[in-house]
């Protein structure tokens, strides 16, 4: 295992790809050098990971992962790669006693996701997700203050925005970035409602299609998902979208939260989280939040108190977007669990 850190207790780190959502993660770390120390940028392209080390202050740049997963000087590595490669990279990462932030998706399927978490079981490192908007303040508060609200009813939420083009190269291929919106766009509103519902699916339907030649896969997505205790969720995703949609509406027993952008919080029309000044950049622009997120890593790299995603939190959520995949390749509703919601007792008091 590679815990040496550098006898400061800062892990080295290696950020693995360095596309666009890496400068959020690359000055993430160079913005905390109290946690860890930008050891060295990866990326098949060296011009890339050149810039970005030269930019960031990364002591090395490289073009072969193996390279860098074979130094004594890197405990840690944040996967910044196109989604059909966190699942081998991360295992490999994971064999090579590095710990492990994945870009989300945390993989392609269920499957990849769960033999991730076997090897970062066997070689005991951490391995977590970067489902970068938990660590909005507005998300972080719902988290901790739901209960206040009474219990959780519905759920929906819409996530539009407007994409002339793929964004980059691999987006275009239906087997690189399958079901495309819900890949991209999917781990982000579902684990935000995996979040609230604190609860897996037990019934999803989704219909998917693609409306634009720019690529192999789907643009427009719906989705109804039953949860245990006759709760119900609806999820829009759209790449078609202008201006750009995002927002969140939650029905509890006692008002209506609604969360506009990942920063704006109301209950019943009350401001509760208004979006902050460091909120306004862009998230592919040295975001804020990823420095939230990266300190939370660096938390559980050091086995303190954290908030994380963890691998089996990822796993749950690669199991409601298989079914999600399965139900709009299939047009059927997916089943996930035996349990009749309609009719159990959870929250049956009148
Ligand atoms: N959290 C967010 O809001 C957010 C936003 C955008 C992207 N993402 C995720 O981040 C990941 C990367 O997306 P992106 O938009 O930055 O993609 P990108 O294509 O811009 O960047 C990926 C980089 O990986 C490099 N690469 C590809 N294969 C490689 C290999 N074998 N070895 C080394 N480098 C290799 C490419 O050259 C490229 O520079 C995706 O999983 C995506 O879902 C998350």
């Amino acid at each position: 295992m590679a815990h040496s850190h550098d006898g400061h207790g800062r892990s080295g780190i290696a950020i693995i790809g360095c596309g666009r959502i890496s400068r959020s993660h690359l000055a993430a770390v160079a913005a905390q050098p109290d946690l860890a120390t930008l050891v060295a940028t990866v990326d098949s392209d060296l011009t890339l990971a050149t810039q970005a080390a030269q930019r960031y202050g990364a002591r090395h740049a490289f073009d072969d992962i193996d390279e860098a997963l074979s130094r004594d000087d890197i405990d840690a590595v944040v996967l910044c790669l196109p989604n059909h490669l966190h699942a081998s990279v991360a295992i490999k990462a994971a064999q090579a006693g590095k710990h492990v932030l994945v870009e989300k998706p945390m993989a392609d399927t269920a499957a990849d996701a769960i033999a991730m978490a076997e090897a970062a079981e066997a070689n005991r490192i951490v391995l977590a997700i970067a489902q970068c908007r938990r660590h909005f303040r507005a998300i972080r508060y719902l988290a901790d203050h739901q209960a206040d609200f009474g219990k959780l009813i519905s759920v929906q939420v819409s996530l539009g925005v407007y994409w002339p083009d793929a964004q980059a190269p691999w987006w275009r291929e239906a087997d690189k970035a399958s079901g495309l919106v819900v890949a991209l766009n999917g781990p982000h509103v579902l684990d935000f409602v995996q979040m609230v519902m604190q609860a897996d699916p037990v019934r999803v339907h989704a219909e998917a299609v693609r409306r634009n030649h720019f690529w192999a896969g789907e643009d427009e997505a719906m989705m109804l998902l039953a949860y245990p205790g006759r709760r119900l969720a609806s999820v829009h995703l759209s790449f078609n979208q202008q201006p750009v949609e995002n927002r969140k509406v939650l029905v509890y027993e006692r008002g209506t939260a609604v969360v506009e952008h990942d920063t704006h919080l109301t209950f019943n029309g009350e401001t509760l989280v208004a979006r902050s000044d460091d909120e306004h950049r862009h998230y592919l622009d040295e975001a804020v939040e990823f420095q939230r997120q990266f300190r939370e890593f660096a938390l559980a790299i050091d086995g303190q108190p954290n908030r994380s995603v963890s691998a089996q939190e990822g796993i749950r959520l690669m199991r409601t977007l298989d079914a999600v995949h399965r139900s709009f390749r299939s047009g059927d509703t997916v089943v996930l669990d035996d349990v009749t919601h309609r009719t159990d007792t959870v929250d049956a008091t009148p």
